[in-house]
């Protein structure tokens, strides 16, 4: 039988990546970060002087993408590029790219390729209505946006990053706009994912609400 997959997807800052990596830990899954195929296809553009608007290219570029995940560190040609990829410009740059349907048929193949037993948890915005159409649990994680703004907040306050509260929002807003309402694979609760409120829950009763689910459709 199939590989079994979660997959969790919902919009910018729900705290989805937190708990799909809790919950692939849990249960002893391997893990996508989809999102961070898009980063890191915005890097490579950015650093070969290709325009985030160049569709054509784009698709040539994912096809050449040199991409290792290792030990929590992201790889690209041999270079680790975890922190560089979670900018605020490579932030923008990914739902840029993420438009291009040339460039998403491109990058498909490589994210399946993650689907390996004994499962696989993947998140991002298309993992139940694209990539893993047949995926056994489905996950539409969410939380309010000025609770997602907040939580994006006091990450970088503890991280010592500068931070404005009234900007972050203002850009959450702008980039969940640009991917609902993209022609190809918007961020859409697919009819068969279940909907997990993360407003008023902790990262804790999230996992184990995902958990709960994946138990029940074994
Ligand atoms: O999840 P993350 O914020 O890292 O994703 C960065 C961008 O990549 C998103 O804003 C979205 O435009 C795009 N993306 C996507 N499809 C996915 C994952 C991410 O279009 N499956």
């Amino acid at each position: 039988s199939a590989v079994p997959v979660i997959a969790i997807d919902g919009p910018s800052a729900s705290g989805k990546g937190t708990v799909a990596q809790r919950v692939a830990k849990a249960l002893g899954y391997h893990y996508l970060d989809s999102g961070a195929i898009y980063r890191i296809a915005a890097l490579a553009a950015l650093r070969r002087g290709i325009s985030w608007q160049d569709e054509a290219a784009l698709a040539k570029l994912a096809q050449e993408l040199d991409i290792c995940f290792l030990d929590d560190e992201i790889y690209l040609d041999g270079e680790i590029i975890t922190e560089a990829v979670r900018t605020e410009e490579i932030s923008r740059g990914a739902s840029e790219v993420a438009v291009h349907p040339a460039l998403r048929r491109a990058l498909l193949n490589l994210q399946q390729s993650f689907r390996k037993a004994p499962g696989l948890v993947a998140d991002g915005r298309d993992m139940a209505t694209v990539v893993f159409p047949d995926a056994q649990t489905k996950i539409f994680l969410t939380a309010s946006a000025e609770v997602r703004a907040e939580r994006r907040y006091k990450q970088l306050i503890e991280k010592g990053i500068h931070a404005n509260l009234a900007e972050i929002l203002q850009d959450l807003q702008t980039r969940d706009a640009r991917d609902s309402q993209r022609a190809v694979a918007p961020l859409q609760k697919s009819e068969s994912a279940r909907l997990l409120e993360t407003s008023d829950l902790s990262i804790d009763q999230a996992v184990e609400a995902i958990l709960d689910y994946s138990r029940a459709d074994a």
